[in-house]
């Protein structure tokens, strides 16, 4: 038994996310951010002073080195631009510090691989930032599947999209090889929300993708198939008015769950419905899954327990996203 009551967090990155995230830690009973760092001269101080102007002890480094070798922290939070994850969390797993990195993990599975071997080396865990699967209306969804109410799962959809503002389009500037367009950065979630309701990996795949002209595809849809007549589909883009929900059919009926990828205030709604003429709606409390996913991970290292998102579910994840964008590419069906 640990009784060292909280855990002590550095940040890698001035990023905008951090504008949910690091509140997330300054705030969680059992989470204590001793330090941020970032490559730009004065970037780490000005995301303090925004999100954390009551916190006169957090340190702002700029040079990320200050972070990963700074003797008091023990896990870093990994925010960087997506092709940088792998890199970073190689060298934070050697500094011998825990990590939480942002989605996506790494652009290969080769990476994810060095990541898990790396982490078992240096005995710390790692888990990928997929921060709405801690929002607990999922295990709601899974109870109410679980109940058998809407029968065997057949079908699912998933749909993310919004307007993209001009002043976000960098994420379009890179092709998709180097972390760039929509399924590095919402379509990998739609894919995750899929696998975690079919809770296992899909055979193949299709999907067709509209590029801009660097190469990053801006909407992309597809299929993914698990056999016997049982698809998922995902549609995402920056091009279309804001959906963020997966709705599923089974042998008996369908539920949808309405607001996935929540942002702050959203309500929690879950609806569903029978063959047999029954329905309902159900709104939840509304939960700040930052928070929960930065508590679970204090706890899982102060505690030693395994992470809900191990290591085999990024590697998953990151083969299907993968193989998505190749079937987009080449115009075919990929096995996966
Ligand atoms: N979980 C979520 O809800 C969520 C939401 C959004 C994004 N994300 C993920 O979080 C990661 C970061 O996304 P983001 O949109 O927050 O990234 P971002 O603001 O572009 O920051 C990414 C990195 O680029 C550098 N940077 C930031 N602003 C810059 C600027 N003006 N000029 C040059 N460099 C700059 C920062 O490193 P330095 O400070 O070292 O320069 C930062 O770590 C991505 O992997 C994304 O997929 C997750």
């Amino acid at each position: 038994m640990n009784h060292q009551a909280k855990l002590r967090w550095g940040i890698l990155g001035a990023a905008r996310v951090n504008e949910r995230l690091l509140p997330a830690i300054v705030e969680a009973a059992n989470a204590e951010l001793v330090a941020i760092a970032s490559r730009r001269p004065g970037a780490a101080a000005e995301t303090l002073k925004k999100y954390a102007p009551c916190y006169p002890n957090i340190q702002a480094y700029d040079d990320l080195d200050q972070v990963l070798k700074h003797p008091e922290i023990q896990a870093v939070y990994l925010p960087m631009a997506n092709h940088e994850h792998a890199k970073w969390a190689l060298r934070t797993i050697e500094q011998g510090k825990h990590v939480l990195c942002e989605k996506p993990m790494a652009l290969s599975v080769t990476d994810i691989d060095a990541i898990e071997s790396a982490a078992q080396r240096y005995n710390v865990k790692v888990m990928e930032g997929f921060m709405y699967r801690f929002h607990p209306q999922h295990a709601r969804v899974r109870e109410i599947l679980d109940s058998g109410l809407i029968g065997e799962i057949r079908s699912v959809r998933a749909s993310y999209s919004f307007m993209m503002r001009p002043a976000r389009m960098y994420r379009l500037v890179e092709d998709t090889s180097k972390g760039g367009g929509a399924m590095w950065d919402i379509g990998c979630y739609a894919i995750h929300s899929l696998r975690m309701l079919f809770e296992q990996l899909p055979k193949s795949v299709i999907a067709t993708a509209h590029y801009v002209e660097s190469g990053a595809d801006i909407s992309t849809s597809g299929v993914l198939d698990y056999g016997d007549g049982r698809f998922a589909q995902f549609d995402f883009s920056f091009q279309r008015a804001r959906r963020c929900e997966y709705e599923i059919v089974g042998t008996k009926g369908g539920l949808k769950c309405h607001v996935v990828w929540q942002l702050p205030g959203d309500v929690p709604i879950i609806s569903w419905w029978t063959e047999d003429g029954r329905q309902g709606e159900e709104r939840l409390p509304v939960a700040n899954h930052f928070n929960l996913e930065i508590e679970h991970f204090s706890d899982c290292v102060l505690n030693d327990k395994a992470p809900a998102l191990p290591l085999a579910d990024a590697r998953d994840n990151c083969r299907v996203v993968v193989a998505a964008l190749q079937a987009a590419a080449e115009g075919r069906r990929i096995e996966i």
